[in-house]
């Protein structure tokens, strides 16, 4: 079951339902985005309009270099074109491609106050762990509300890390709201899949920033170095284990049948069954779960221009509806009329 905040709240808004979600294009797509986000996005493309896009302005928060940012974007396009992102039914687009977030960001920023983002806690996690911010990453999550509210959306589908900025971006519209004394945007909710937080080789939660990932695209001999490598602890072979404080069997959980997780947890349970013989069926079981998205993203590869035009169709769509935002927001706002 995935969890969704105040479903019921949705029932009567005079917003209809819209779907957004964005990921940063900071790095080759790995477990824990797939199961924490990108699934659900793919399978809500069936249920509604859906917005999804790449984050490049967000990932200028940590890369400067303009050629890896480039290189990155085009990546995480064609993984979401290959895991089933379907152009025909949600505008996927470059978040840049739709500049009015920076004016509606700053529009936002000056009704913030500077304890709401202070007490942000992806910003203080990210300062505790040693990386030396920037402006920009401490003004992140208003940035972020701006791509929620300028499509007015509803339902955002992310991993648990980020249900503090969604509560961020509800305070912020509702100040907007109040400030002009119209209900311009709705109060959006965030959903979780299942399975919202992904454990990475060391245990911890799988992350780029940790070092700890099973990336989505990677095959053959490093795929299988990676896999081997998760952290395991010392228990002999032959004594019984306990499934449930395991990493591999953590994430054969994420691809195995009912049947398939209650035989190996009584293996484990048994004893005689190694960790080794474990790494060796989760390995097996994400080869025949990505194997056809490889292959669909060398197809995808190969057609020149397929990532780019998407890219610009899902541009135009976004922006139309951004602007009609950004026109309601400067007319009341007593901003000039563009
Ligand atoms: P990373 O932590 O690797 O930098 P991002 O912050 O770019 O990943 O996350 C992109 C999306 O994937 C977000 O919606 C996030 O919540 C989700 N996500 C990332 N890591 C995990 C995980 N280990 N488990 C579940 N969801 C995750
Ligand atoms: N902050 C998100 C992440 O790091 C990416 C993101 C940017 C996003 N803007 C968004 C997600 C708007 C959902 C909605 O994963």
């Amino acid at each position: 079951m995935s969890s969704t905040k105040n479903e019921t709240e949705e029932k009567g808004s005079k917003f209809r339902k819209r779907v957004l979600s964005g990921v940063q294009p900071s790095g080759k797509l790995h477990l824990g985005n797939y199961f924490g986000a990108i699934r659900q996005h793919i399978a809500l493309q069936d249920e509604g309009e859906c917005f999804y896009f790449i984050a490049d302005y967000h990932s200028m928060t940590t890369i400067s270099d303009g050629k890896t940012r480039r290189e990155n974007t085009n990546d995480v396009a064609l993984d979401y074109l290959a895991l089933g992102l379907d152009p025909a039914k949600a505008a996927f687009f470059r978040q840049s491609d739709v500049p009015e977030v920076c004016e509606l960001s700053w529009i936002f920023a000056c009704m913030t106050n500077m304890g709401l983002i202070e007490r942000a806690v992806s910003y203080k996690d990210k300062v505790a762990r040693g990386l030396v911010p920037n402006v920009g990453l401490f003004t992140y999550p208003i940035l972020m509300t701006a791509d929620i509210l300028i499509y007015r959306s509803t339902l955002v589908p992310v991993g648990e890390d980020q249900i503090h900025n969604i509560e961020i971006t509800r305070d912020i519209a509702q100040r907007f709201n109040h400030a002009v004394g119209e209900e311009v945007f709705p109060m959006p909710n965030y959903r979780l899949d299942q399975v919202a937080k992904v454990p990475g080789l060391d245990g911890q939660k799988m992350s780029k920033s940790y070092g700890n990932t099973i990336d989505l695209f990677a095959e053959g001999s490093a795929l299988k170095k990676t896999v081997m490598s998760i952290v395991t602890d010392s228990t002999p072979l032959e004594s019984p284990k306990d499934p449930a404080r395991c990493n591999v069997f953590a994430l054969y959980q994420l691809f195995a049948s009912p049947e398939e997780q209650e035989e190996m947890a009584n293996a484990y349970r048994q004893g005689g069954f190694g960790y080794g013989e474990a790494k060796k069926r989760l390995l097996q079981k994400i080869n025949d779960y990505f194997g056809p998205f490889r292959e669909k993203r060398r197809q995808l590869v190969a057609q020149k221009d397929f990532v780019e035009d998407v890219l610009r169709e899902g541009a135009r769509v976004a922006r139309n509806e951004a602007r009609k935002t950004i026109d309601v927001v400067r007319e009341l706002t007593g901003l000039g009329r563009m």
